[in-house]
């Protein structure tokens, strides 16, 4: 199967009356590529990729995940999937070693793998020192690390972000763009939702753009230019957005 994702006719209403959060949205993430998932606030963005984890339930349609439903077949589709949530409900009690454990454990893995990935991680993400401490001492970068080292601990085929960078000093998101590379130059796939659109423009091989709750361009940022030459990412998502047609400063 040549998608890792897809989202084929996703609708979220939250409340009977109130628009759809997400409205029919049909969009495909290729396997092996650096997916953004860009739009305002309050566009979708978190409601579709908490569906895509099986946090939420779809109103109507469905997500393909590697081909396996998250509706029809939710575990073997949460088994392929590192997800990395826009805030921090993290277990505060337990010491970060504890945690990432206890994560190995939920995703079956082996005492060595964990091992060795345990302690790459935490030196790669500069977090050794705070390890044995319960996490409610972390800052807020320090349980974003965290988090971002118990998503990868199972190697997942396909990696979650939502929007990953906030909170992240410029040397820890640094790292994390590395390591976003490197995990789809393993073979793997990375889909992930940001507002900073120049890290969005140069780490993306396809850009999906939603707009209350419609998607309302998907491509590469050549196709999303459509003749455009030139403009950047930021520039196409003003105009693409704009749909109140209010003049912004020039
Ligand atoms: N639990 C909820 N109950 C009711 N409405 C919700 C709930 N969560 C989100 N919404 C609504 O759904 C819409 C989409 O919200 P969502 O959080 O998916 O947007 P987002 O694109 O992630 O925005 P942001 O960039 O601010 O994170 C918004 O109108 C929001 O008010
Ligand atoms: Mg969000």
């Amino acid at each position: 199967m040549e998608n890792m994702i897809e989202f084929k006719n996703l609708t979220k209403n939250y409340a009977k009356g109130k628009a759809n959060a997400v409205d029919k949205l049909n969009m495909e993430v290729r396997r092996g590529e650096v997916f953004g998932f860009i739009g305002p606030n309050g566009a979708g963005k978190t409601t579709t990729i908490k569906m895509l984890m099986g946090i939420l339930k779809p109103t109507e349609g469905d997500i393909l995940i590697d081909g396996t439903s998250i509706i029809t077949d939710p575990i073997a589709a949460k088994a392929k999937i590192g997800y990395v949530p826009d805030g921090h409900d993290l277990y505060e009690r337990l010491t970060g070693i504890e945690y990432l454990n206890f994560l190995a454990d939920i995703y079956h893995v082996s005492q060595d793998e964990r091992k060795a990935h345990i302690e790459k991680y935490l030196k790669y993400f500069e977090l050794e020192e705070a390890a044995n401490s319960q996490i409610r001492s972390y800052s807020r970068g320090m349980k974003q690390k965290i988090t971002v080292i118990g998503s990868l601990l199972h190697q997942p085929q396909l990696w979650v972000l939502d929007e990953p960078m906030v909170g992240l000093d410029p040397r820890a998101s640094h790292l994390l763009k590395e390591e976003i590379h490197a995990h789809c130059q393993k073979g793997n796939t990375v889909f992930f939702s940001t507002h900073v659109l120049d890290v969005a423009e140069k780490m993306c091989d396809r850009i999906g753009i939603i707009n209350k709750g419609k998607l309302i361009a998907e491509g590469t940022l050549d196709e999303l230019r459509s003749g455009e030459k030139g403009a950047s990412l930021e520039q196409l998502f003003l105009e693409l957005t704009d749909d109140e047609g209010v003049e912004t400063h020039a």
